[in-house]
């Protein structure tokens, strides 16, 4: 049986608080059919960096919603998560993959997520960066299961690791 289609954050947060497991959270983004207009009220835009909003946070799952400005992308980053999906909302993102050599990240392959696509986050897949390498503006909307509390960020200039607290720049009241 098919699910009923997901079209606003009020009937996402009411699912995500009902399922649990990967099949439940997959089923989930198979369904989420959201209009741009609908997540209207909870873009939060920032001109020197993309931003993390919070639409659901919970210790077995997490949504944000990420709003990235032409030009900006996040740090080259990894993080012990089970499992996530990125959905893009509008626009696309870029996405870069990382194999360590000698301590350092080399990038290994670049996958282009367009408008509408769906991509599968796991364990596998190491240290990465996402950029809105577009003129125009991008929202995607990442789940995690389960929630990302820290991550650790490669600095290209000092050559460093960082272990960094995760943030949201938004977190709307529900
Ligand atoms: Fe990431």
């Amino acid at each position: 049986m098919k699910r009923t289609e997901i079209t606003s954050i009020q009937q996402l947060r009411k699912a995500l608080s009902k399922e649990a497991g990967h099949a439940g959270y997959s089923a989930i983004v198979d369904s989420i059919n959201i209009p741009v207009k609908e997540i209207e009220p909870y873009q939060h835009w920032n001109g020197s960096h993309h931003t993390r909003v919070s639409l659901f946070d919970s210790e077995p799952i997490e949504a944000v919603l990420t709003c990235w400005e032409p030009g900006q992308s996040s740090a080259i980053h990894n993080y012990d998560f089970k499992q996530g999906w990125v959905l893009i909302l509008q626009g696309q993102l870029y996405l870069e993959l990382y194999h360590l050599k000698n301590d350092r990240p080399v990038e290994v392959s670049e996958i282009a997520l367009r408008d509408k696509g769906v991509f599968y986050l796991n364990d596998g897949m190491g240290f990465h960066r996402f950029s809105n390498n577009s003129p125009h503006r991008s929202l995607a909307l990442f789940l995690y299961a389960s929630k990302v509390k820290r991550w650790t960020t490669f600095n290209v200039k000092t050559g460093s690791f960082d272990t960094v607290e995760t943030r949201y720049d938004h977190r709307p009241l529900f």
